[in-house]
């Protein structure tokens, strides 16, 4: 099958690339030239596990193509994806311009298409507010006579392990109103849910949108919520990984997304969330749990800035208090095994130690590129974890990545000023901490207090 993805971020990369995978003709479609050169290079511009193989390997095989002009695609294409950015507008719901720009070239473009040719499938697979597949209809429709029709396809995967969960997807999610295309979408999914067993929902578009956020917002309500019981925890003498662990192990709620963190960042939650709120009040129907979900998130985000301040006397009213105290800052990135750095907790830290006084120094094993390029020298860049924490007062951790749990602690102490870690991630266990003779800060667990230190 030939197929078109318009827009090569995250998910339209990923996608393309999959689909090449899956034995597709596919040609990815972006406006950004420098971009489109350096993946017609077989190099991705994005850090994605996996990545970089399938698109060397496509690009060898002339499964995949990259251009800048859709109309290149358009006249042998059954299906065109949509797949460019919906990032948020300044009221809180997600800005269309992007989609609607695509549509609209789309729909010129059509004239190259066959006036037999069977109706063109584009495919919303962008997060979009509902009643896009209509608007996106009627943006096309105002171009061109050529038969169409749109599709709502939510994308589901997550960064870090985006290729995986694209191959074996847990379920794919489609929105259409005719036989036609659904099968298309069939033919494209079926490789991928033949081999992970997911399953396949086929509903109206209006559905299918609700979908998505309806998901993202479920995942961040756990998110906020273990978080909240972790912090009170701390306050009653009780220990998060247990609770955790426990409450999981009840089928009616599982063990995923219970694991409390620094609060929620990326580029899908905070801007989904927002949007879906918007669309509650709109509809005369405040969604209430995810208001209190994002308040607890904002408040979340400081909680190591207030560990920080509370450990080392901040008092308000002082000027630069942390002034002459260094801090290490292990990751940067939102979460683990990517490079996005789109509403990253460690970014607010920065801010509030720095805006203390305190000199950071940051290290990430994939994101320090994109944070030189938003923030420049207000923080020192250390090539290696060891070398971020050579004489700071403290180890700050923000992102999971594997290799700082497995990190040797013990040339870290020698690193160190001290033996102190405010740890939001969890990645210790409390006594082993202890009984090494760390002061070691963490969430949802007792803090240990090395006296003097
Ligand atoms: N990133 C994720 O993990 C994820 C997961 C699920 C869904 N989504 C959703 O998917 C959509 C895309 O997200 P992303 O993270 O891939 O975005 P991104 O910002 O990484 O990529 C968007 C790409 O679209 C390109 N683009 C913009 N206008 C274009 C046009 N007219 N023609 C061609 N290309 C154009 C941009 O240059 C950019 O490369 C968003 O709606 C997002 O909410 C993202």
């Amino acid at each position: 099958m030939h197929v078109l993805v318009i827009g090569s971020g995250y998910v339209g990369l990923v996608a393309a690339a999959c689909f090449a995978e899956a034995g597709h003709r596919v040609l990815g479609v972006d406006v950004d030239e420098a971009k489109v050169a350096t993946l017609s290079r077989g190099e991705s511009p994005i850090f994605e596990p996996g990545l970089d193989d399938l698109l060397a390997k496509h690009l060898t095989s002339g499964a995949l193509r990259f251009t800048t002009d859709l109309k290149v695609g358009i006249a042998a294409a059954e299906a065109a994806f949509i797949c460019v950015g919906t990032p948020q507008s300044e009221d809180g719901s997600a800005d269309m311009q992007y989609v609607l720009a695509v549509a609209g070239q789309i729909g010129e473009a059509m004239a190259l298409r066959a006036k037999d040719a069977k109706p063109l499938v584009v495919v919303d697979k962008s997060t979009v507010p509902v009643g896009t597949a209509a608007r996106v209809h009627a943006e096309i429709a105002a171009h061109t006579d050529r038969a169409f029709e749109v599709v709502s396809n939510p994308e589901f995967l997550r960064e870090g392990c985006a290729i995986s969960d694209f191959l074996e997807p847990d379920r794919v999610v489609v929105g259409c109103r005719s036989d036609h295309a659904e099968t298309i979408m069939k033919a494209l999914y079926r490789p991928f849910l033949d081999r992970s067993g997911g399953k396949w929902f086929r509903m109206d578009p209006a559905s299918a949108e609700l979908t998505k956020y309806a998901a993202n917002a479920m995942l961040a309500l756990r998110i906020s919520f273990i978080n909240e019981i972790a912090n009170l925890a701390e306050d009653v003498g009780a220990d998060v990984d247990h609770v955790k662990l426990a409450i999981g192990a009840d089928h009616r709620i599982g063990p995923a997304f219970l694991n409390p963190g620094p609060g929620f960042g990326g580029s899908c939650f905070p801007k989904d969330l927002q949007a879906l709120l918007k669309a509650g009040r709109e509809h005369g129907h405040p969604l209430m749990t995810l208001a209190t979900t994002v308040e607890a998130n904002r408040m979340q985000k400081q909680v190591l800035l207030r560990k920080v301040k509370a450990h080392f006397g901040v008092k308000s009213g002082v000027p630069a208090p942390l002034k002459g105290r260094r801090f290490a800052l292990w990751g940067l990135a939102f979460k683990a095994n990517t490079d996005d750095i789109r509403e990253s907790m460690a970014l607010e830290l920065i801010d509030g130690l720095v805006n203390l006084g305190a000199d950071v120094v940051v290290h990430d094993f994939a994101a320090m590129e994109a944070v030189k390029g938003k923030i420049g020298d207000r923080v020192r860049y250390a090539e290696t974890p060891l070398a971020a924490c050579e004489g700071a007062d403290a180890l700050l951790i923000a992102t999971e990545w594997a290799q700082y749990r497995e990190a040797d602690l013990e040339a870290v102490a020698g690193a160190l000023k001290a033996r102190r870690i405010f740890d939001g991630r969890n990645l210790f266990r409390p006594e082993a901490m202890e009984a090494k003779g760390w002061t070691y800060h963490s969430l949802g667990r007792r803090a240990v207090e090395v006296q003097g230190s």
